[in-house]
C-alpha cells in the first residue's frame, strides 16, 4: 500500500493544509497553490444534513480546484447510510481521499449530532467512518479533536475511527469545549501517536518552522497540518520545506503578488461589493498578524472603509513592501 502521506526529499514531512469554513475557502486554497510549498489542501467541511440529496451536495466538490495540488473533501454528518453515499459520490467525482469531519464545534451543527458530537459516542463514530471507507475505494482519513467536553472517550474515539478502516488520523488536540481558547495539548498527538498504528497527522498551532520541528519532535507524528498558520504566512510550508533541505529562503514578492491575484480573483463575483471587501479584510487581517510592524497597523487598515477590493490593495501593498518582510 502506497504511503498517503509520503516524506518528501530531505526527510520533510508531508504538509496539508488545514480544512477552514469560512476562511480558507476556494480563494485562499487556490491562492495558496498558486503560491505553492504546500503538499495537499482540502475543503472547508460539506455538510450532509438528515434531508440530503446527495448527487446535488457532492456537485460542490471540484476535484481540480487547487491543481496541480491535490485536494480532499471533507464531510460532515451523522447518518451513517447518507455519508457513504455522500463518500460515494465525492469519489465519482474524482476525489482523492474523503476526510470525516470530528471535531466541528458549532452548535448548529452538534446538536444534530455531527462534528465534534460524534466524539461522544465512539460506537456510532465507528458506525459512520466503517460505512464511508465502506462505499468507496479511495482513502478515507478522520479529523478529530480530543474530546468533546474533556478528553474521557479520548482512546475510544481514537481506537474507534482507527477500526473503522480509515488509513490516517488528523488530531486537533483540543476538546470541543476548549474551542480555541487554550494551546493545542501536543501531548495527546504523542499520545495518539503510540497507540494507533495508522498514521498521526499533528494538527494545532504551527505558525512557524520552530513550532513545526518542535510539535515533530514532541509527538514523532508522521505529518503536519497547518491551517492559521498559513493564513498568517502563506509561506510557511516553503520555509518548512527550505528548512529541511538546509536551503535559505526568502519571500519572494512577486509570488506574494500571484498570492493576493490569485486570492482576489477566487472570491466569489456574485457576492456583493462590500462582501468582497469584507473577505479581503479578513485575509489582511490574518496577514498583519504574522509580523509585528504589520500588526501596529493592522486595526487603521481594518476600520478604513473602501470603495472596491483594489482600493484595499492599494492601501496594503505599500506596508508590505515596508513591513521588512520581503527583500
Ligand atoms: C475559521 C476556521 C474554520 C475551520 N473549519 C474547519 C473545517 O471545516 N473542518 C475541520 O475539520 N476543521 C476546521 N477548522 C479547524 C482547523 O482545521 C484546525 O484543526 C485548527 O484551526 C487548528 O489548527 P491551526 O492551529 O493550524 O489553525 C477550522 C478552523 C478555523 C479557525
Amino acid at each position: 500500500m502506497t504511503s498517503l502521506l509520503p516524506q518528501n526529499s530531505d526527510g520533510c514531512p508531508y504538509l496539508l493544509l488545514a480544512p477552514m469554513e469560512g476562511l480558507g475557502d476556494r480563494a485562499f486554497r487556490r491562492a495558496m497553490a498558486a503560491l505553492g510549498g504546500v503538499d495537499e489542501t482540502c475543503t472547508e467541511f460539506m455538510r450532509v444534513p438528515s434531508n440530503a440529496h446527495v448527487q446535488s451536495l457532492a456537485k460542490r466538490y471540484h476535484v481540480h480546484e487547487t491543481a496541480p495540488i491535490p485536494q480532499a473533501a471533507q464531510l460532515m454528518g451523522s447518518d451513517p447510510e447518507l455519508m457513504a453515499a455522500m463518500a460515494y459520490e465525492v469519489a465519482q467525482r474524482g476525489a482523492l481521499r474523503i476526510d470525516l469531519n470530528c471535531g466541528c464545534p458549532s452548535n448548529t451543527v452538534t446538536g444534530k449530532g455531527a462534528g465534534s458530537s460524534l466524539l461522544k459516542e465512539p460506537e456510532h463514530l465507528n458506525k459512520v467512518a466503517t460505512a464511508m471507507v465502506q462505499a468507496v475505494s479511495i482513502p478515507v482519513t478522520a479529523k478529530l479533536r480530543s474530546g468533546f467536553e474533556d478528553t474521557s472517550l479520548f482512546k475510544e474515539n481514537l481506537l474507534a475511527a482507527q477500526e473503522s478502516g480509515i488509513r490516517f488520523l488528523t488530531l486537533h488536540p483540543r476538546t470541543k469545549v476548549e474551542g480555541y481558547g487554550p494551546p493545542a495539548n501536543w501531548a495527546l498527538i504523542a499520545e495518539a501517536k503510540q497507540l494507533l498504528k495508522i498514521p498521526v497527522v499533528g494538527n494545532g498551532d504551527i505558525l512557524c518552522v520552530e513550532d513545526a520541528l518542535n510539535m515533530l519532535k514532541q509527538t514523532h507524528c508522521d505529518a503536519l497540518m497547518i491551517g492559521r498558520g498559513s493564513v498568517m504566512n502563506p509561506f510557511i510550508f516553503h520555509e518548512i520545506k527550505a528548512h529541511f533541505a538546509g536551503t535559505p529562503f526568502q519571500r519572494n514578492w512577486e509570488s506574494f503578488l500571484v498570492f493576493l491575484k490569485t486570492f482576489v480573483e477566487g472570491i466569489p463575483a456574485d457576492m456583493t461589493l462590500r462582501g468582497q471587501i469584507n473577505k479581503l479584510k479578513q485575509l489582511m487581517g490574518f496577514l498583519f498578524k504574522g509580523n509585528a510592524w504589520l500588526l501596529e497597523r493592522r486595526q487603521s487598515i481594518l476600520t478604513a472603509s473602501y470603495a472596491h477590493p483594489s482600493a484595499l490593495l492599494e492601501a496594503v501593498l505599500p506596508l508590505y513592501q515596508q513591513s521588512g518582510l520581503f527583500l
